[in-house]
């Protein structure tokens, strides 16, 4: 793990995090690729992936997949799936990826788990290509089930801060990404985010 105090939670659940996940109803995987569309030939960086569920839809939907996650245990669940994609282990904060490379950025139950959310985000924004994707799915804080979440999450020591939707779209924009979201079941939303670098900006006339 790149930071001990990080991730402990992850390292445990790996070998069972996907039934899991299964069980718990919000695996979103089957969804991913038609949510995500057009995945097939784009550069897609599953950030925060973990043992790469989202990840392998997506391949098989023929994208091109680097998942980046800071727990070489969920990595390496990853590593042992029947798909090729590239495995980074990093930090969201500080991605050892260059500027411009990704068409879309997936960041599926992860961001609640940055510690440093405006970092992450400012990485996003710099790994994203001008006018690339971001979704985002997380719990949202005003639902009874996000508190039950935290509370369990806050017992295993885990870093949980949720942000609601309506400060995310904000906190985004502050890095150029503009976008909207919508309620998922179970307490869920998934954000969709485009960049605006390098749009030509409108005439004072108006666009
Ligand atoms: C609940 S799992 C989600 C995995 C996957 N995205 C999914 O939807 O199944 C959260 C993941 O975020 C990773 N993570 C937590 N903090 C991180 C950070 N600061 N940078 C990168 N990954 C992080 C954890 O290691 C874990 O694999």
């Amino acid at each position: 793990m790149i930071n001990s105090r990080l991730g402990l939670m992850f390292k445990f659940m790996a070998p069972f995090y996907d039934q899991f996940i299964r069980f718990t109803g919000v695996d979103h995987s089957r969804l991913i690729p038609t949510w995500l569309a057009p995945v097939e030939d784009r550069e897609v960086l599953d950030l925060g992936g973990g043992t790469g569920i989202n990840a392998a839809a997506l391949y098989r939907s023929g994208a091109r997949v680097t998942i980046a996650d800071a727990s070489p245990a969920m990595l390496k669940k990853a590593a042992g799936k029947n798909m090729q994609v590239r495995l980074v282990q990093a930090l969201a904060e500080d991605l050892p990826l260059p500027d411009s490379s990704f068409d879309i950025v997936l960041i599926s139950d992860a961001w609640h788990h940055f510690t440093d959310q405006a970092g992450a985000a400012a990485e996003v924004a710099r790994v994203l290509r001008p006018t690339g994707r971001l979704y985002i799915i997380d719990f949202d804080p005003r639902q009874k089930i996000t508190k039950t979440i935290a509370f369990v999450e806050g017992l295993l020591a885990e870093p949980a801060t949720f942000t609601s939707p309506d400060e995310l779209v904000p906190m985004l924009e502050q890095v150029g990404i503009t976008g909207t979201y919508r309620p998922l079941k179970r307490g869920q939303y998934i954000y969709k985010g485009t960049g605006t670098r390098g749009q030509v900006p409108c005439p004072s006339s108006g666009c």
